[in-house]
């Protein structure tokens, strides 16, 4: 797997338990060189700090709203003057309304279903389509997101499920769009990490006890340096003829029923 001279943005580093800054740890050490993203604020205020113990210094460290139209067109100009092309984006981000989670799936108002939506699937789409440019002329860009087995229903996931059903669907579109600019759109299922994301979820770090026990291969909820290896392969040109795939990094909990 060799990452070197690959020009890629991280979206979504919020803490050094982030999966986005596992990844970004896991390109870096494979010669990418990186730019950090995440939402403006406390987030990118703790992102800035945190950069300086990766392995090798971002390049730029930017904050954008990933809802908002124009802070992606900003995000697309601050990295177009860095860089004439880029050639992966790993989108690692995810948010849901406290009652859209935990045990209140018959309650949730739309309007909390819809912002889940909109921050942790729609989002994809829009931060694809706003770095389209700077993609389609890196020889070989690569996409990647983060998901949680959405082939099923979790207790306390609620309507974090459906997001993922969506991101895993707009994984194939976008893939199906621009494989033929050269790009590929692939997202990694991870099995549960212990992160802020997690965290916030009620119940969810006693949904994650499951894997350790039942996964063949086990699972370790505080290490996601697998994970951010795969996504670090699929951002590599070893994985050029693989798009609108979802691979689950999970111990081979997904593989067994019981
Ligand atoms: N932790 C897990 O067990 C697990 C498992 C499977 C998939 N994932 C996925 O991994 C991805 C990263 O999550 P994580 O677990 O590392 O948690 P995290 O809290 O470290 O990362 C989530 C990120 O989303 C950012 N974000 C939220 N709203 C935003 C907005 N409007 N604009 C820009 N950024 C915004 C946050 O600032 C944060 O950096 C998510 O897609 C998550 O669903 C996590």
């Amino acid at each position: 797997m060799d990452l070197t001279g690959k020009k890629i943005l991280v979206f979504g580093v919020l803490t050094e338990t982030s999966m986005g800054y596992k990844i970004a740890e896991s390109a870096s050490e494979q010669g990418a060189d990186i730019i950090l993203a995440n939402a403006p604020g406390t987030a990118s205020n703790i992102m800035k700090r945190i950069s300086s113990r990766l392995p090798n210094k971002p390049v730029d460290c930017l904050s954008a709203d990933i809802t908002k139209p124009d802070d992606l067109a900003a995000l697309a100009l601050s990295i177009g003057a860095h860089w004439d092309s880029l050639d992966g984006v790993v989108h690692a981000v995810a948010f849901a309304p406290q009652d859209a989670l935990g045990g209140n799936f018959l309650k949730t108002p739309f309007d909390s279903v819809a912002k889940a939506m909109e921050v942790s699937a729609f989002s994809l789409k829009g931060l694809v389509a706003s770095l389209l440019p700077l993609l389609e002329k890196a020889p070989r860009a690569s996409v990647v997101s983060l998901t949680f087995n959405a082939q099923v229903a979790w207790p306390v996931y609620d309507w974090m499920g459906p997001t993922k059903a969506a991101l895993e669907s707009i994984n194939r579109y976008l893939a199906k769009e621009l494989g033929p600019r050269g790009i590929r759109v692939n997202a990694v299922d991870s099995g549960p990490i212990t992160t802020m994301a997690g965290k916030s979820i009620p119940g969810f770090d006693k949904l994650a006890t499951l894997w350790p026990e039942r996964a063949p291969l086990g699972w370790d909820t505080s290490d996601a340096k697998p994970v951010a290896d795969v996504v670090a392969f699929l951002l590599s040109d070893s994985s050029r003829a693989i798009t609108g795939q979802v691979i689950h990094v999970d111990g081979g909990f997904t593989a067994v029923g019981a």
